[in-house]
């Protein structure tokens, strides 16, 4: 894994960017991996900014997102469609027809989970994963655990995992219990994985998912088995790593 520590928020915000910046010059029709949470906000921004000064386009490009939260339809706020529609997409040239956001109202979930597998094959293979951490080690939302399911599938989510989303709900009474995910073998199929975490309440769970054993109890030590992983942290996560 190649672990670079960035000085401030900014710089790492900036080489994520860049890094899925210089893919889309390199490969215009790429296949994007994308995240929600706090993480990847400001990369998205930056994403925009560069959209806008004319550095890059992704009138090509294709994305597909890990993971929906089950019962929010796309326009509710909170759903991870909305996340992406406001933070990224509209801000830039990407094709709505060529984004993927698995639907979490959906009737049939078992389907929707098999059409989401299906637009990865259609398209990918993702060119490059791009992931957070939750605080117990969760990707996607690929919860800690004995077994871990490799394919697009439904998940209970675990209350560590409610409460630290409650922020966004304001109420955790009005957090989803089960979410839509890529499985951790649909994220390793990947070609590149690029991991962002930033903040000292990331710092523990980083360190044991790179240098911890491979655990399922640890969903993100799985990408230690992955060839190309890129891992950006600031100073407050990546400060243990000298
Ligand atoms: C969420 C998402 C993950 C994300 C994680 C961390 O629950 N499902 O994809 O990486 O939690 O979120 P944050 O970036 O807000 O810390």
């Amino acid at each position: 894994m190649n672990i670079r520590i960035l000085n401030s928020r900014e710089d790492l915000n900036a080489t994520a960017a860049t890094v899925i910046a210089s893919l889309l010059l390199s490969k215009p029709q790429a296949m994007l991996g994308l995240a929600t949470g706090s993480t990847p906000i400001g990369i998205y921004r930056h994403l925009a900014d560069m959209y806008r000064k004319g550095q890059v386009s992704f009138a090509h490009a294709y994305s597909v997102n890990l993971d929906e939260y089950v019962g929010l339809a796309p326009e509710h706020p909170q759903s991870y469609r909305s996340f992406m529609n406001e933070h990224l997409f509209q801000h830039i040239d990407i094709p709505i027809s060529h984004t993927r956001v698995p639907n979490g109202d959906a009737l049939d979930l078992t389907a929707e989970c098999a059409a989401h597998e299906q637009a990865i094959l259609d398209h990918g293979p993702v060119d490059l994963q791009l992931l957070g951490i939750g605080h117990n080690g969760h990707i996607g939302f690929n919860e800690p655990g004995h077994s871990l399911t490799g394919a697009t599938h439904v998940v209970d989510l675990k209350e560590r995992t409610r409460s630290a989303n409650a922020r966004f709900f304001g109420d955790i009474d009005a957090v989803p219990r089960q979410a839509v995910t890529m499985g951790v073998g649909t994220i390793l199929k990947a070609k590149q994985i690029m991991l962002v975490a930033f903040g000292a309440e990331k710092a523990d769970i980083i360190r044991q998912a790179l240098t911890g054993p491979v655990t399922t109890e640890c969903p993100a030590s799985l990408l230690q088995c992955h060839p190309d992983v890129l891992i950006l942290l600031d100073q407050e996560a990546g400060g243990w790593f000298k």
